[in-house]
């Protein structure tokens, strides 16, 4: 069903398409223990019944409507401690693809939610396997929320929602991994100080006051960027403060 893109190197040469599975990150870690696993081999499914979220969650989506996939890369050059970029890298190809069809503002919700007037759009789960203090293998599995209208979560939405219209899931996927393997050459080509720039650019909620929680407390802070380890960073009245993933909650 799914074809492999036209314009790209190495990402989506190999498509491995199953109908059904449980999750395709599981699928796509299993397939990259084999050494013949190429890079930029993707994983494909219309229903997934058991996928994976970020902090443990569950990613339920109806079938035959989405996209669902996860993606191999190799990133060894990438030292462990820039983990971080990999999920910049990924956030700002999906933020391109959905501001090239809906010609709206797309924000990046640390770390890597895509939003779509502050519903989310796109969630992405990146599992990597180390090998000493670098990054073997990575894969990046992305759920886009493209032709289902019904039975979204509260805060979630989808492009048919967005605009009434239905999409072409096989032209979806062909852009989509078109402009991944065009950030991740950015990436590998050491451009990470414009990629950085980019996503700071888009991040949701970026220089603005809001509520947010940690350790039960509530408090009041302005995001003022991310660290190079990947945490929040947020300006609170007296001090600054960084945050892991599971650490701070918005309010
Ligand atoms: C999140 O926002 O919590 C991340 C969701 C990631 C969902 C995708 S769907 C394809 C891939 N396979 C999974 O099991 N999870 C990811």
């Amino acid at each position: 069903m799914y074809k492999s893109p036209a314009n790209t190197l190495f990402v989506g040469k190999n498509v491995v398409f199953v109908p059904e599975c449980h999750s395709t990150n599981t699928l796509a870690t299993q397939l990259s223990q084999n050494p013949s696993a190429s890079e930029g081999t993707v994983v494909i499914t219309s229903n997934q019944t058991a996928g994976r979220g970020q902090r443990g969650n569950t990613w339920v989506v109806e079938p035959n409507r989405n996209l669902t996939l996860s993606l191999i890369l190799k990133p060894g050059f990438l030292m462990l401690s820039e983990q971080f970029m990999l999920n910049v890298t990924v956030s700002l190809a999906v933020r391109d693809v959905l501001a090239e069809v809906l010609h709206e503002a797309i924000h990046i919700k640390w770390p890597n939610d895509i939003l779509v007037h502050e519903m989310k759009i796109c969630g992405i789960l990146i599992e990597n396997q180390l090998r000493g203090k670098t990054i073997e293998t990575a894969v990046v599995g992305i759920g886009l929320n493209v032709n289902q209208v019904d039975s979204l979560p509260v805060k979630a939405t989808s492009l048919a929602k967005l605009t009434n219209q239905q999409y072409n899931l096989n032209d979806l996927f062909s852009t989509l991994l078109g402009r991944i393997e065009t950030r991740y050459l950015q990436l590998k080509q050491q451009k990470r100080q414009i990629l950085k720039a980019e996503y700071l650019a888009a991040l949701y909620r970026i220089n603005e006051d809001h509520q947010f929680e940690a350790n039960n407390q509530v408090f009041n802070g302005r995001i003022t960027g991310v660290d190079a380890s990947g945490r929040l960073v947020v300006a609170t009245g007296n001090e600054v403060r960084h945050f892991e993933v599971k650490e701070v909650r918005y309010l």
